[in-house]
């Protein structure tokens, strides 16, 4: 590349974009700074690229979902294809960073970098998070070496595999981390040093067909269990018709034994069913699930936890995949980690 690189930074919403009425609040609205402002306010930009920046949407990302991924996911993937941009930063709001990052992963097909980046306090906030954050995004995305490395999440000096970001505190600035599995790199100033040679995860731009596609994605539920709830929150979803159900169960994906006895009924019945867990560090493997006898219709969510499972699911069976094709689709991702237990589809 020659010259500096040409970044563009797609503003969404959230807390990095966020105004309270005073620099010392905890109150505050998410998404009122359009990008273009956010990285006028950081002149040290200019050092490191060429940078650009538009606002997609200015929500709390709670209000994103596949719909706004989607049309996010076409603007990064026209822009790098078009050659309009070396790197993409993705400003967004954090509590759905995880989701956003890990279904961008799932769609784009690219060597070139990929950040989302956020903040855990409003731009208007003393000591807010935002403008290191986006620095260092920029930083990231602007190298060379950050290539063939999938979205990635850079926040509070650490990048992340985008795949692997979990959100696991509501307050501190230290909000995220990769499970599983750990940090990819740092950046210490304008220093940026990589843990790891690159690598991606094996479902990386599995769905990029879906960049052209038509229509909604499918409507995936989520269940979580919780003692005594017996069959009831799966049988609201059964009522209301989802194709698909995430169940999130117990630690390694155990339930009541009602809420077993339906999800083997349903999943006989043509519904796709996935066993996650509602407990943080998710891990659930077919061999340790409750259905492990149905683990060929049934699928176990590995180490994905609800959320993202919900989203990989509703990309299987946009493409049509029936419930029974499932599990080898999830079973394939632990690939990533050297510990393949199936097969991609
Ligand atoms: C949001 O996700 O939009 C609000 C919270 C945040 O960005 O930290």
């Amino acid at each position: 590349m020659a010259g500096k690189a040409k970044i563009l930074v797609l503003g969404t919403g959230g807390t990095i974009a966020g105004a309270g009425q005073s620099a010392t609040t905890a109150t505050y609205k998410a998404g009122q700074i359009d990008a273009s402002r956010l990285i006028a306010g950081i002149a040290q930009l200019d050092r490191l690229a060429e940078v650009r920046a538009e606002t997609l949407y200015a929500k709390p990302s709670g209000d994103l979902g596949p719909a706004e991924w989607l049309a996010l996911a076409r603007r990064v993937q026209a822009a790098l294809d078009a050659g309009e941009a070396d790197g993409v930063v993705v400003t967004h709001g954090t509590d759905t960073l995880e989701e956003a990052a890990f279904f961008l992963g799932l769609l784009l097909k690219t060597d070139k970098p990929v950040v989302f980046t956020a903040a855990m306090r409003p731009a208007t906030a003393l000591g807010a998070d935002g403008p290191a954050n986006l620095f260092q995004a920029v930083r990231v995305a602007a190298a060379p070496d950050s290539a063939e490395r999938g979205v990635l999440v850079v926040m509070n000096d650490t990048v992340l595999p985008g795949w692997m970001a979990v959100k696991t505190a509501s307050l501190p600035v230290q909000a995220f981390r990769a499970y599983p599995g750990g940090p990819l790199g740092r950046v210490t100033g304008e220093r940026l040093t990589w843990f790891e040679p690159p690598r991606r995860s094996p479902l990386a731009g599995r769905f990029v067909s879906r960049l052209g596609g038509q229509g909604d994605l499918p409507a995936v539920g989520i269940v979580i269990v919780h003692g005594g709830c017996g069959a009831a929150p799966l049988a609201a979803c059964r009522d209301a018709g989802y194709p698909g159900v995430v169940i999130a169960g117990f630690g390694g994906g155990t339930m009541p034994a009602p809420m077993a006895e339906l999800a083997r009924k349903m999943a006989k019945d043509g519904t796709a069913i996935v066993v996650s867990s509602r407990v943080g560090d998710v891990a659930v493997m077919p061999e340790v699930m409750d259905l492990r006898e149905d683990a060929d219709i049934v699928a176990a969510s590995g180490f994905l936890n609800p959320q993202k499972s919900a989203l990989l699911l509703s990309l299987a069976l946009a493409e049509g995949r029936k419930a029974a094709e499932i599990p080898a689709l999830f079973g394939c991702l632990p690939a990533g980690l050297g510990d393949s237990y199936g097969s991609c589809l």
